[in-house]
Formats: structure tokens, sequence, C-alpha cells
């Protein structure tokens, strides 16, 4: 069978109305100086460089100060909404948008998350290319070998168990779903007050099976102040390779 969505473009929702706390700064984490640019427009300009990706759904709080300093404010293809207090309800929100701004249900679309700058255009074709109807989102194999501990309210943590390494991903984004399934799934998990971390857990819970598309390590999620350095230095390296890379064949 061959694959419908291979020359289909994408909306993508990108959540960015978090405060990012993690990060002990004054600003939220998506407008810190990645390599010269807010870290949100490092993520934009991989997003909206690609060529099947359309247009952006962006969830923005209601009083985001630092977005008219983007490069990609006012841009025709980013549309901005309203986020929501938690991640999975900008992310409803933005499926709201889309639903009543721009008449998007049936269709498969993204979500991806600001924080995460360092997605590459190899990545995205790959969660594209994959044809499970229920949808797909980019993920690592562990690595290192996994515990679970007794409780999550202890310190120090005590291990309960190992889990078996080979079945344990660590999910990413871009994830990929159908508007209308990820919306019905979220307003599900939100009727049973269920805590959502990403767009997958929530079709987890209807009792559907998302593939697991390998992904990379690069693509990490900004959250830490060590996060921010690796992100740096990953972008300075990834732009001096670039520029070099032009100069050769010039
Ligand atoms: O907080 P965390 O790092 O998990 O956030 C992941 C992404 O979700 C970030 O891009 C953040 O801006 C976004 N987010 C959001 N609305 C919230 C909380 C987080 O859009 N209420």
């Amino acid at each position: 069978m061959s694959n419908k969505l291979i020359d289909k473009s994408f909306w993508v929702i990108v959540p960015a109305a978090g405060s990012g706390k993690r990060m002990q700064i004054s600003r939220p984490k998506q407008y810190l100086d990645l390599a010269g640019k807010y870290l949100i427009d490092r993520t934009l300009d991989q997003l909206l460089s690609h060529p099947q990706i359309s247009n952006i759904a962006l969830g923005l709080t209601e009083h985001d100060y630092y977005w008219r300093e983007s490069c990609w404010y006012e841009h025709p293809n980013v549309h901005v909404f309203h986020g929501g207090d938690e991640r999975s309800e900008t992310v409803k929100n933005g499926l709201e948008f889309l639903a009543q701004q721009h008449q998007i249900q049936h269709e498969f679309i993204m979500v991806h998350d600001a924080a995460r700058p360092l997605i590459s255009h190899a990545e995205i074709d790959a969660l594209i290319a994959n044809d499970n109807p229920i949808g797909a989102l980019l993920a690592i194999p562990a690595k290192d070998t996994v515990k679970q501990s007794i409780s999550a309210n202890e310190s120090p943590a005590r291990v309960l168990t190992t889990l078996d390494r080979q079945q344990i991903w660590l999910a990413q984004t871009p994830q990929k779903f159908v508007a209308n399934d990820l919306l019905l799934a979220l307003n599900y998990a939100s009727t049973k007050n269920m805590t959502i971390t990403d767009e997958s857990s929530a079709l987890e819970m209807m009792g559907k099976h998302p593939d697991l598309v390998v992904g990379q390590p690069s693509n990490f999620k900004v959250t830490l102040p060590f996060d921010f350095i690796m992100a740096n230095a990953l972008m300075q390296y990834q732009l001096s390779d670039q520029r070099n890379k032009k100069q050769t064949k010039e």
C-alpha cells in the first residue's frame, strides 16, 4: 500500500505557553538567545523550512510580550492562539483553533514542542513516511538501565525494580495524529482527570497503539540549564558546519 501522506503538507501545532520554571531564569525558555536568535525562532526555522510543513498554529500565553520581537512575528503562515495552564490544554486549544478557524479536523497534523530546536528534516521525513493510521511519534530506545522507584515522593528515592530496557522508549516530538482523534482523546483524558504529558498518552488511554519512529538524541527538550548549554553548543556546531559546506561548494 502506498503511503498517502508522502506528498501532503501539514499543519504543526507548537505549544509554547510554558513558563520554563525548571530553567531558573526570568524569561520563558523559548526566548533565550540560541546562537543569535530566540530559541523558538530556531524551532520555527526548522519546521517552516521543511517542504511539507505549510502552517504553524502557535500556542502562546495571553500576555506574551516577547513574541513581537520574533523574526516570525506576523508571518502569514504562523497563526497564534492562546495556550492553557497545562501543555495538554494548550494542544487542545490548538486543535479547537484548527477546527474552528481553518476547518482542519480529518487530516493528520503534527505537534512539536517549541523547546526542541534541534529537530532535523530527516526526522520529520521519517515521521511523515510512517503509515500507521492511528498515528506515530518520534522516540529513542533507552540506552541506560532503567529503574522504577517505589514512590515519586520519597527522598532519597529507593529502587522498586529494574525495567526491561528493550521495551523502553523515550518519547519526543513531533507526534503525528488525525486532528479529531487527538481532540477526542484529550477531551476523554480531561474528563477522567488524567495527567497527559504528550499526545500519544491520550491516544493510549483510548486503547490505541501509535507507532514509535526512531528519532535522534539531539532532538532533546531544553528543560534544565545544562540542556541549554548543550543546545547552544550543538547549534553553533551545526551553523559552522553549514557555513563550511557552503564555502566548499562555492
Ligand atoms: O514544560 P515542558 O518543558 O514540558 O513544556 C514542553 C512544551 O510545552 C514547551 O514548548 C512549553 O512552552 C509548552 N507548554 C505549553 N503550555 C503549558 C506548558 C508548557 O504550551 N501550559
